[in-house]
């Protein structure tokens, strides 16, 4: 699925901006939602969730393709972030989580905190020749 309906990002954004609410970020007061849809269908959402021990903190995609592989999910076609002012992208350790979990044609977007400034990448583009044991 790679040309999704725009109610399909509005509910990946809608579950991503509720699960953004959520954050725990004392630290950097950068609070991030995501949200991915699996195989199923069904959207899971996730928020970062900061330690005191900084190297600890957990990032929002993360905490998503946790919820979704917990409940059965096995891979992702969308995966929508929200927070910032325009400029997030995924750091680099979850575009690695995120090709561990994504199908061949997974879109990435990025939305503002406001809900302007939608960004989409190929994931293959965001993470060339990521790491893999060949599943
Ligand atoms: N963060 C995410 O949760 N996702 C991203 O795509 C970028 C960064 C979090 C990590 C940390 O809690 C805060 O944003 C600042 O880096």
């Amino acid at each position: 699925m790679t040309d999704p309906s725009p109610s399909l990002i509005d509910r990946l954004q809608a579950a991503a901006s509720a699960a953004r609410e959520q954050a725990h970020a004392p630290y950097s007061k950068f609070k991030v939602g995501a949200a991915v849809l699996d195989e199923q269908s069904r959207i899971f959402a996730g928020c970062n969730v900061e330690n005191a021990a900084y190297p600890l903190g957990t990032c929002a995609e993360a905490v998503a393709l946790g919820a979704m592989v917990v409940s059965g999910g096995k891979t992702c076609s969308h995966v929508l972030v929200i927070g910032g002012d325009g400029d997030l992208s995924p750091c680099g350790g979850c575009r690695q989580r995120i090709a561990e979990l994504c199908g061949p044609d997974c879109i990435v977007y990025a939305v503002a905190a406001d809900g302007t400034a939608l960004k989409e990448w190929k994931m293959a583009d965001l993470l060339p020749n990521a790491f893999s044991f060949d599943r």
